[in-house]
């Protein structure tokens, strides 16, 4: 998406949809809104006290620009009145993105100022114009998307521009990630989720190792190895890593993904409803492999690691049981409990050769439990931290991108339920606080690494729109991460 910033006067700009947002308890008094009205003849107001329009979040107004301004129609978004945070401007221009979708173009006045509002205004944009297109044919291909939008403000500086161009990279990461999600199991196979992370590595100069089964069985990793068991399929090993250039010193953080690309549940297999949307479940992945490419491309100064275990969970004749025992890559033996409970064995190896690169800060993503849901709803993540700095650091990153997380504690009473009778640890423990359990099984493998755990398995996949979020894959993650890089 091509954004321009231009000074063009709200009255003048010719495009097929012009979006004001509008806040406070008067909004006939709103310059942007007394401006339009002047130039429409007294119909703006009009129609706002017809429809009896309140600014406030949601409210929307539609009016002809009927030849009297460039316009050809003009849509008015509430929100709220006082000063607009950038997360309000990224919501606002979600919105005006998805309202613009279906025409060929679209300004938006800028419902805030400087490069944070810009930024942004810009993700929002190109993240509110997403859909999932790639399987549609003929008539349901859309015809057009969303190409170019510009946005007007008061007066144009080059760190304004520079802004808009990393919130557009931005919210190409974000659906990006969302593409990931989205694709298909029979398509996206472990194997082409490591091409995938493997080509957008190359395209944005960043190092990516890909390793296949043998690789994985040298790296020894046992426990996704056992995960694999059940699969027809290969499973994956991804290691990317950026490093900013010409920078010195500067802090290291690893991300760490769950990549099932499909989980049935194994052997405890699920029931058909739960199984239907488990194309998620590396989703943790995407966003660890779309936050590294985010970082190489905003140029942050970080280094950044993507660390992805992938396979998906299957019930092939090798399959993994429950009461089977394998050891660790740290050495830690596992009894296997429950084989839906895949994913923290996946995790487990890959965390220990995470913290091996001896990070200032681990960060992993995952679609873990089911519980987090029954817990904290669909539109919010669990965040544990074993650091308060990373933990407030994180918060404040999750503020700044409008996403939402709450902290859970990595109570030691349940720590109890992890213990085996013939294996240093069972990978299940209590079902109550099974969000819990599963960071607290976790945590055996991350050392001494500050260590931030994000459950994402409600935001990571919607069943319908929410807040800036679409339908299905959200990339619910990416902007936080980024943030909190930016932050550090
Ligand atoms: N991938 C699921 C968790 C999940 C559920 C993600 C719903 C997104 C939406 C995970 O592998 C799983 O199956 N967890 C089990 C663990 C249980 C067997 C201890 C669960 O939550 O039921
Ligand atoms: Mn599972
Ligand atoms: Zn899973």
């Amino acid at each position: 998406m091509k954004i321009t910033l231009s000074k063009d006067s709200l009255t003048a700009v010719a495009v097929d949809l012009l979006v004001v947002c509008v806040g406070g308890a008067k909004p006939a008094q709103d310059p942007n809104v007394k401006m339009l009205d002047a130039a429409l003849d007294g119909m703006l107001i009009r129609y706002m006290k017809d429809q009896d329009f309140k600014a406030k979040v949601g409210s929307r107004l539609t009016v002809p620009g009927a030849g009297a301004i460039g316009a050809k129609r003009v849509l008015v978004l509430g929100t709220k009145s006082g000063a607009l945070s950038p997360a309000d401007c990224k919501s606002l221009a979600v919105r005006a993105a998805r309202a613009g979708m279906e025409r060929a173009s679209l300004a938006l006045v800028a419902p805030g100022a400087g490069p944070e509002a810009l930024a942004a205004i810009a993700e929002g944009l190109v993240s509110g114009s997403y859909r999932y297109v790639e399987y549609l044919t003929a008539e349901r291909r859309p015809k057009r998307a969303l190409a170019r939008v510009t946005v007007l403000v008061p007066r144009v500086s080059a760190s304004d521009r520079r802004a808009v161009a990393q919130g557009v990279s931005l919210g190409e990461c974000v659906n990006f990630a969302r593409d990931l999600v989205n694709c298909p199991p029979n398509d996206l196979t472990a194997t082409e989720l490591a091409e995938r992370a493997r080509g957008a590595a190359r395209k944005h100069g960043v190092r990516c190792q890909v390793y296949d089964r043998r690789g994985i069985e040298r790296l020894n990793m046992p426990l996704l190895l056992a995960v694999n068991r059940g699969s027809a399929e290969e499973p994956r090993f991804v290691h990317m890593v950026y490093k900013p250039k010409g920078r010195g010193k500067v802090r290291k953080v690893v991300f760490v993904g769950k990549g099932l690309t499909f989980d049935s549940g194994g052997l405890c297999i699920k029931p058909g409803a739960s199984m239907a949307d488990m194309k998620c479940d590396m989703a943790g992945a995407a966003v660890t492999i779309a936050t590294v490419i985010a970082a190489a491309r905003l140029e942050l100064p970080v280094e950044v690691h993507g660390v992805v275990g992938s396979t998906d969970n299957m019930t092939g004749g090798a399959a993994y049981r429950p009461g089977d025992v394998f050891p660790s890559r740290d050495g830690k033996t596992v009894e296997i409990v429950n084989t839906d409970a895949e994913g923290r064995l996946v995790l487990a190896d890959a965390l220990s050769y995470a913290r091996e690169l001896e990070p200032d800060y681990l960060v992993d993503h995952a679609t873990l439990t089911g519980a987090c849901m029954v817990a904290l709803g669909n539109y919010r993540a669990a965040l544990f931290a074993t650091d308060d700095k990373l933990k407030t650091r994180y918060e404040k990153a999750a503020e700044a991108a409008g996403e939402a997380f709450w902290n859970l504690p990595l109570d030691p009473d349940l720590r109890d339920s992890l213990k085996s009778p013939i294996a240093d640890l069972k990978h299940v423990g209590s079902r109550f606080g099974g969000t819990i359990t599963a960071a607290l099984f976790l945590k055996e493998f991350v050392g001494k690494a500050k260590w931030a755990h994000l459950d994402i398995a409600g935001p990571a996949f919607l069943e319908g729109a929410h807040g800036n979020m679409p339908k299905g894959g959200t990339g619910f993650g990416v902007a936080t991460a980024v943030h909190f890089l930016r932050g550090l």
